[in-house]
Parts: C-alpha cells; structure tokens; sequence
C-alpha cells in the first residue's frame, strides 16, 4: 500500500484530513485553500456558528435501517451533499477536478465544476459523463464567452447551472498577497524554497496544467485570482444578466451566494429552482454572516417555495444534521473535499465523503432519525435557549 493511501485510511475526520493536505501542500497552495478574506472572521464563523446548536436526541426510535439519500435538484443523491465548485483545483493534485468529479460519480453526489478550474469543462464532462455534473458561472465581461460557455455546458451534458453572483471581484485575501500566490507559483525564493520542501506536490505539479482550462489563452503567465477576476469578471451585472442566463439555460439554474432574504425572493421571483446559502466559504466580504446564520432568514423567505442549500463551514455529520434541523434541504461543501484531494487525489476526496457519510450514518441513529426527512427544529436548541456541552 503507498503512503499516500495509508495516510488517508488513517484520517478518521476532516481535520485530519486538512492535517496531511498540509503536509502535502506549499504553503501558499494550502494558504489558498485554507484562507479567506480580512481578519477571517467570517471564515471562522462559518465553523463557530455550528457550536452554537446542540443537538437533542430522541429515544427509543427505531433507527435499525437509516436512509441518508436525498433529492438534490431534481436527482437523487446518496447523500444531501454537493461538491462545492471550486477553482484550480488541478493545482491541488493533477487532474484535481477530474479526480473530484469520478470520485463523486461513483459514490453518486452531485459535483460542480467552477468556470475557473485547470481542466475544461468538456474534459471533466467526458471523464465523469455518468455523474450529477453540475457547471458553475461567473458573470462575465465578454458576454458572448459567457453565453458560450453556458452552451457548451449545456452541450457537454451538465445537468444544472450554478449561477455565482457573490464575486463581483476578489475579496481581499490577505493570505495570498502575503504569500505572493499566483498561477503558477512565482519563483520568488520564498516559494522555491517552500516548493522544495514539498518535493511530492512538486513533482505532480511539474506534470499539470497551470492553466484556467475554459479561457483558452485567457490568461497571462504568473496570473493572481485578482487579476485573472478583475480583468475578465463583470461587476456592472445585476438581476437583469440573471434573468438574461435564466432564458438562456433551459435546465435547472441555482443560485449561489444569497446571504439577503430578499435578494432569495428575487431569486426564486426569475425562476432560480434552488438557492445556495454561502459567503463563499469566508473568502468573499469579511464580515458578512456565517452561513448557517443567514440560512434561518432566507429559509423563512423562501423555504415554502424553493430548495436551499446550506454552503459553508461543513466539517461534520452533525453539522449536515444541524443545516437540515434549521430548514437546509441539503448542505455543500467546498474545503472538506478539497483537504482530501490535496492529500490523496480521487482516493483522497472519496475518504472525505466516506468520512462524512459514516459520521453522517451515526448521528443518525443516535439522534433518533431513520431518514433525513424526519429532522426537525424540534432537534436543535440554540445554546441561548439550552446549556448543552459547549
Ligand atoms: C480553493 C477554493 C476555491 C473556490 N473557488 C470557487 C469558485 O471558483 N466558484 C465558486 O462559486 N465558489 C468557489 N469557492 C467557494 C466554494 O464553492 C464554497 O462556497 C466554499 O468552499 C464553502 O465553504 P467550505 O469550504 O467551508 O465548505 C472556492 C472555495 C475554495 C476553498
């Protein structure tokens, strides 16, 4: 067996996980992944919210045959998680997005390929053609590309279009401009140095692609994210270029990014068929709320009308217990996977679901719910309300 697959057999939680990606990682990679924006406040509430809910079981529930499946958008999942889409993820492991897609092909999730991942979307397309494909989209400048891409999406078989609408630029992740972090690494002597002491990514990288895959040439060499965002990302779009991508694209299309109850109402107003909860995993406004805090407003906005996925800061089983029990009707997550492929590619992402599923599967039976559909408000209080284990 390698070491890499050891290592992962012996990774029992998500932190684990994030322990060997950042073994595995220079630190600016893992700093790329692991930051967000500002004083990390919102990054850190993201995880802290979850704290903040105690779970109460109940008893003598018959849990002998749990089912963990869901309806996501239309299909069913094994579970009631999304791969969040997340860009360059090639630059994590070779491959990175075609590993993340087969693996959640074969444990029958649903992945979202960002618009700015190192493969193109037709070549995760025909490397996954049996999974849940999702594409995500930024607005974009050239609207002709933009519109483009919405069809070659559609062309290459993605089921469902993810519209982001949180990133009219890049938030100032203080981390990356610290660390210089760029595509590809800068060979400054702080990150050939620190590119030397992870001989293992080095080597994979020496083999990928440093490239945004669906901008042929759209890129110059040594490109920061902010760069790469402030010169072909569109901040003047607004509800009208959602309406105008809501006629273009004929599947389902999800809304990524609504913190507001009423930007929700908006958004299920133009036809959205979902809407997905998230400050973009922290990296986006500092300061902006917690996930799981503005998931309970939106829910009371939209919950009778629409699906809503809760996106940020999911680490745990319970936590996926605790979305559902404040009105998600599915979670996403974004880092968890990513931690695992860094540390061991597609074997590396199907232990972070594994992970996941097992804890998942366990808070189940203990909370006392033999299917998801059966969580309810009535499991939580907020420790405002209830002492609980703090
Ligand atoms: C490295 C990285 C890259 C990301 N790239 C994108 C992206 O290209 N498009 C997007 O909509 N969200 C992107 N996100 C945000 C994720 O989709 C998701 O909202 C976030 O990771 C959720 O928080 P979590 O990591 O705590 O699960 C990215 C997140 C990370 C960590």
């Amino acid at each position: 067996m390698s070491r890499s697959a050891r290592s992962l057999q012996d990774a029992y939680s998500i932190a684990d996980l994030r322990n060997l990606a950042r073994r595995r990682l220079p630190k600016a990679v893992f700093d790329f992944v692991d930051g967000g924006a500002g004083d990390e406040h919102t990054l850190k509430a993201n995880n802290a919210v979850f704290d903040d809910w105690t779970i109460v079981p109940r008893v003598c529930v018959n849990v002998a045959d749990r089912r963990l499946g869901r309806t996501i958008v239309g299909r069913s999942a094994a579970l009631p998680l999304l791969l969040s889409p997340t860009g360059l993820a090639g630059f994590f492991w070779r491959n990175g997005e075609v590993c993340a897609a087969k693996a959640a092909a074969r444990l029958d999730l649903p992945f979202c390929l960002s618009t700015n991942s190192i493969a193109s979307l037709e070549e995760v397309a025909a490397a996954a053609p049996d999974g849940d494909r999702w594409f995500q989209l930024y607005f974009l400048r050239d609207r002709e590309w933009m519109d483009q891409l919405v069809r070659r999406a559609a062309r290459a078989g993605y089921r469902v279009l993810c519209l982001t609408v949180d990133l009219p630029l890049t938030g100032r992740r203080e981390r990356d401009l610290r660390n210089g972090f760029s595509l590809p690494l800068r060979p400054s002597l702080r990150n050939v140095l620190d590119i030397a002491r992870h001989p293992r990514w080095a080597l994979d990288a020496l083999r990928s692609s440093h490239d945004f895959g669906n901008f042929s040439n759209g890129s110059a060499a040594f490109t920061t994210v902010a760069q790469h965002v402030a010169s072909l990302f569109d901040p003047s779009a607004d509800w009208d270029t959602v309406a105008h991508i809501r006629e273009l694209w004929k599947g389902p299309l999800v809304i990524k990014g609504i913190l507001h109850p009423a930007d929700a109402i908006r958004a299920v107003e133009l036809g959205c068929d979902a809407v997905i909860v998230s400050n973009h995993g922290g990296r986006q406004l500092d300061h902006s709320p917690a996930a799981l805090t503005a998931l309970q407003d939106v829910v009371q906005a939209v919950g009778d009308r629409t699906e809503i996925i809760l996106d940020g800061g999911v680490r745990r089983g319970t936590d996926v217990i605790k979305a559902m029990a404040l009105g998600a009707s599915s979670v996403s997550s974004g880092r968890a996977f990513l931690w695992g492929l860094a540390a061991g590619g597609e074997p590396g992402v199907e232990r972070a679901i594994d992970i996941l599923r097992d804890e998942l599967d366990n808070a189940m039976a203990l909370v006392g719910v033999d299917q998801l559909a059966n969580v309810t408000y009535d499991h939580v209080r907020h420790r405002a309300q209830f002492g609980g284990p703090r």
